[in-house]
């Protein structure tokens, strides 16, 4: 955090090589996994705004898991980050890049990880102020041979590829030098969810603690 209290998007990306994206329907839920994420060593967590319960979950979240720092995932309108900030996110993660979408967050002092996929919206992000970017959907749009080709034109740029990331390519991906952390689902899966398991999130947490980065 910095002096004002507040944490930079380097520093959400920076915490754990992994930033988890999680759905959420219920609070008791969010709860538990929070506590579960947490455990295994992972504090930074993603909740999309995917669910009508999501932003009920952020609360829970931010009330009872002092520990976690809860964030809001799939924010899309200004409308989406007014409603995260309310509901206590810490930080905020878009699919694609906006003005508006930035602009509210500078609004709300909540830190952005944007999502891009080409050049353009990468310069559009840069003109707004913004270097450290989220790769969306990394590996459907080129995966480590786009990041490798914009660590050329766009080497003050660092990228959390979060899309098709998993257990099996993360660490080639967390191995370039413009990648921070990487995002992506695997350590919440849906069945663990349903059932309860909570051992097996910390575990998959764990696990992703151990993945060793290049970036920093
Ligand atoms: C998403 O928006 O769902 C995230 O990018 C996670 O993608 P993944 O399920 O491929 O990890």
């Amino acid at each position: 955090m910095n002096d004002s209290g507040h944490l930079t998007a380097l520093q959400v990306m920076q915490d754990a090589p992994v930033i988890p994206v999680i759905v959420l329907r219920d609070k008791k839920q969010a709860i538990s996994l929070a506590r579960a994420l947490v455990s295994g060593g992972i504090r930074m967590l993603e909740v999309t705004l995917r669910t009508p319960e999501a932003l009920a979950c952020i609360e829970a979240i931010a009330r009872d898991v002092p520990e976690a720092v809860v964030g809001a995932g799939t924010v899309r309108s200004a409308a989406d980050v007014q409603a995260c900030a309310m509901a206590g996110a810490r930080f905020a993660v878009s699919p694609g890049y906006t003005h508006a979408v930035a602009q509210a967050c500078r609004d709300a002092d909540l830190p952005l990880l944007p999502g891009v996929a080409t050049g353009s919206e990468i310069m559009a992000a840069q003109e707004d102020g913004l270097t450290e970017l989220k790769f969306f959907p990394a590996m459907q749009a080129g995966g480590p041979a786009m990041l490798k080709a914009w660590s050329g034109p766009f080497g003050d740029v660092r990228f959390c590829p979060t899309g098709g990331v998993t257990a099996g390519n993360a660490a080639e991906l967390l191995a370039l030098p413009n990648v921070v952390c990487v995002g992506g689902s695997w350590l919440t899966p849906a069945d663990a969810l349903a059932a309860g398991d909570w051992a097996r999130i910390t575990a998959l947490a764990r696990e992703a603690v151990q993945l060793r980065r290049t970036a920093s």
